[in-house]
């Protein structure tokens, strides 16, 4: 399918729908970084978002160059997998029966954890061909591919069944994207009471506008953070009532200062979190909401 070009513009095909998100899923299609390949190696759990929870940096002590870099890995990726369970868990409860969608679903992780909770059914929808693949091989591999299904889809368009979905989520993927288009698209694939998530850094309200590390945060990954307070307006727009939200900008402090010290999964941008958690320009967020 496609969208009739304006006069002096380029056709556009779904799954993307602009240039800028052509953009994105060229960064997607090309990521290989370290900090998530060899992480998620180590247990076929690929996470692409950040960790939370006090950090073991006794590993930063071991001796043997080759150990250290091996035990910083396994706890940088058991922070991330923390994480991705303190999600899961605010999706519940949920039985087998239940669907829930994963939206921007990277390469898969988030969908795993779910079904390995629930035994539900999920569906992930990524703008990336790429980790589409990837995702539906590890699922195959698993043996749970009847299961849970990966698509190579827009998370605004995704064309899935309306009202079918107990429970959804965005994983760090919603500053890719316009809220007021994604909730609703929430909105409709939610059935009456089901559960939405999202952890997500967005700027503080309160710091005034974006601050120069939330810019360079958005220059490095191609996206566009929001501020705190757009997420409770696009959600009361879209039948998305808030029922829990916790700040959890202290409890992925951890997870970055061991991080900016390994060496071999440093990406450049860790610092620039720090300084943006610490100077109260950013913040790391859960929110809960229930679609009435
Ligand atoms: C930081 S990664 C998070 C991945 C995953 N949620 C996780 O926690 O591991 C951001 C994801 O958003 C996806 N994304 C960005 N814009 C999208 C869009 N319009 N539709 C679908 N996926 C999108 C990217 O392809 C990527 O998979």
């Amino acid at each position: 399918m496609t969208i009739a070009p304006e006069a002096g513009t380029a056709e556009v095909s779904l799954p993307t729908q602009s240039t800028y998100q052509t953009r994105v899923a060229d960064y997607w299609n090309a990521e290989e970084n370290p900090v998530n390949l060899e992480l998620g190696k180590l247990d076929d759990l690929y996470h692409h978002h950040y960790g939370i929870g006090a950090a073991d940096r006794s590993v930063l002590d071991e001796p043997d160059a080759e150990l250290r870099r091996e035990r910083i890995t396994t706890e940088l990726h058991r922070l991330e997998h923390a994480q991705a369970e303190f999600l899961a868990e605010r999706l519940g409860p949920l039985s087998p029966a239940d669907r829930v969608f994963d939206a921007g679903c990277g390469r898969g992780g988030g969908s795993v954890v779910a079904n390995l909770r629930y035994g539900c059914h999920a569906d992930g929808v990524t703008i990336s061909e790429k980790q589409a693949e990837f995702a539906n091989a590890q699922a195959r591999k698993r043996g749970i591919d009847d299961r849970v299904r990966y698509h190579h889809r827009n998370m605004l368009d995704t064309g899935l069944e309306s009202g079918a979905y107990a429970a959804s989520w965005n994983n760090e993927s919603t500053m890719y994207v316009e809220l007021d288009l994604l909730f609703a698209e929430h909105a409709r694939l939610l059935r009456r009471g089901g559960r939405y998530v999202t952890i997500t850094g967005c700027y503080n309200d309160t710091y005034g506008q974006a601050s120069r590390e939330v810019s360079l945060i958005n220059a490095h990954y191609i996206c566009d953070i929001h501020p705190r307070s757009e997420y409770f307006r696009a959600m009361a727009r879209n039948r998305l009532v808030p029922v829990h939200v916790e700040d959890l900008t202290e409890a992925t402090i951890p997870y970055w200062e061991l991080r900016r010290e390994a060496d071999h999964l440093v990406t450049g941008i860790e610092d620039t979190f720090l300084n943006a958690y610490r100077n109260g320009s950013f913040q790391y967020l859960l929110i809960a909401a229930d679609r009435v």
